[in-house]
């Protein structure tokens, strides 16, 4: 199994070019069920999620290519996809795929809306908590599906095809606001969701669908009304930039110092992140085509944060500022309020030299002046990249196990990383 190598104390200077987000490219793929057509996504991120995604679709009957070649005869590696499910031979998403990665649940609402019924395995991914999965099958039944659970799956069927109806999340759901617009858009007359979710990509996720012919107003906003079509069509769509991994690489350069120039994002996506991090000492400016992020030898200040759903701190982000935060001067608070068992990173950082203590949904992070190398393991995705941040100013070695969570959200880590001066390596058995 594959491990990572960080020797830690260079600062990092240079370039980082920000890849397409894994949380807009996974709902974009899936949106390719709702057409007979193809759908092309570009600035597609190379991931392992995204790759397993390609596999669940392939198993429904949809054709991948890669760069115009069908998949299977070159690397699936390019930066566009092309999908295209003109007929849909397979409607059950298997426990062994879905298991794997959560977003795949979301096949729910198209599979539905497609072809009036669809067996889905309840899903798997990241272990951040119990994630359950009331609010989607809320949302179907009110789009007129008849719900089963039954022996591990969702069986849903609408022999007469889905309807319109207003859902009214009681707690805001990324993953249910994306099944539920995508299943109205082929649903008879109107859907309303309120308190649908405001994540950047799920403006993206509309601004896609629209371009396949669907209705919706209200896209960034709380409150999305749907109007069913018959058909949506083929199209052509750029995937949204990262905000994670910009976040991520922003707090590298802080936890490191230099001078680093994140191209192809913005800081529009980032506002209540990008205010904590100044509030931190770090400079952030806005530059042609993406962020400029530098920090010069000035103490860390100490910040008190509250993960909340966009346009609030991104949960996704709390791992690593929680890195950040171990070296600030002074002691932050970080309340999780979207994932009760979202601190699975704390111990880890601890074996590197950190001082935090958990009181409930709350870590108290106590500055140190040093952190030192260790052996740590990866527990999920966002987890496993505070680990790097932490050890790319750890004394020593650091060496990171269970890489495989890493690979999954971001492309290149170690390639981007050592561009910029930073001293990291994987490790191959
Ligand atoms: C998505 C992101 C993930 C991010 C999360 C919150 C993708 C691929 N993943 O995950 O990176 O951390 O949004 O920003 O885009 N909930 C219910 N019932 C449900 C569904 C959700 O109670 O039916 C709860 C969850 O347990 C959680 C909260 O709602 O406490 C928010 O989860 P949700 O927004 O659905 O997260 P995901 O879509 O899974």
């Amino acid at each position: 199994m594959d491990r990572i190598r960080i020797r830690g104390g260079n600062k990092l200077n240079g370039t980082i070019p920000i890849s397409g987000a894994k949380n807009a490219a996974l709902p974009l793929m899936i949106a390719s069920l709702l057409t007979d057509e193809m759908l092309r996504l570009k600035n597609m991120p190379q991931l392992a999620d995204v790759l397993l995604l390609q596999r669940i679709l392939r198993n429904h009957g949809t054709d991948t290519s890669v760069f115009g070649k069908r998949a299977g005869e070159n690397n699936e590696n390019g930066e566009t996809v092309g999908l295209m499910a003109a007929d849909i031979v397979d409607t059950v998403a298997p426990y062994n795929l879905v298991s794997k990665m959560r977003a795949s649940f979301w096949v729910l609402g198209p599979l539905l809306a497609r072809c009036g019924e669809a067996k889905v395995s309840l899903p798997g991914g990241c272990a951040i908590g119990t994630r359950p999965v009331d609010l989607f099958l809320m949302s179907m039944e009110i789009l007129g599906a008849e719900i089963d659970v039954d022996a591990g799956y969702v069986v849903a069927k609408a022999k007469n095809g889905l309807h319109g109806g207003r859902i009214v999340f009681p707690k805001v759901s990324v993953g249910a606001t994306h099944c539920a617009m995508m299943a109205a858009t082929l649903a008879k007359g109107e859907t309303v969701i309120e308190n649908a979710a405001r994540e950047p990509e799920v403006g993206d996720l509309a601004s896609c669908l629209v371009k396949m012919g669907a209705q919706i107003e209200g896209i960034g906003t709380s409150s999305l009304h749907i109007q069913g079509k018959d058909r949506l069509h083929g199209a052509e769509h750029t995937v949204l930039a990262d905000r994670i991994e910009t976040g991520t690489y922003a707090l590298a350069v802080a936890m490191t110092g230099g001078d680093v120039t994140l191209t192809g994002t913005s800081t529009q996506l980032l506002d209540a992140f990008i205010a904590k991090l100044i509030e931190a000492g770090v400079n952030v400016e806005a530059v042609d085509n993406g962020i400029q992020v530098s920090r010069n030898g000035t103490n860390l200040m100490p910040l008190s944060i509250e993960t909340q759903p966009y346009p609030g701190f991104p949960t996704d982000l709390q791992a690593q500022i929680m890195a950040l935060m171990t070296m600030a001067n002074g002691t932050s608070t970080i309340r999780e309020t979207i994932f009760e068992n979202r601190f699975m990173h704390v111990q880890e950082l601890a074996r590197l030299g950190a001082d935090i203590s958990l009181q409930g949904d709350t870590a108290l992070v106590h500055g140190v002046k040093k952190l030192h190398g260790a052996e740590v393991m990866a527990t999920d995705l966002r987890a496993s990249v505070s680990l790097v941040i932490a050890g790319l100013v750890a004394r020593g070695e650091t060496i990171l196990h269970r890489v495989y969570h890493l690979d999954r959200g971001f492309e290149s880590l170690e390639a981007k990383l050592s561009a910029c001066g930073a001293d990291i390596e994987r490790i191959s058995d």
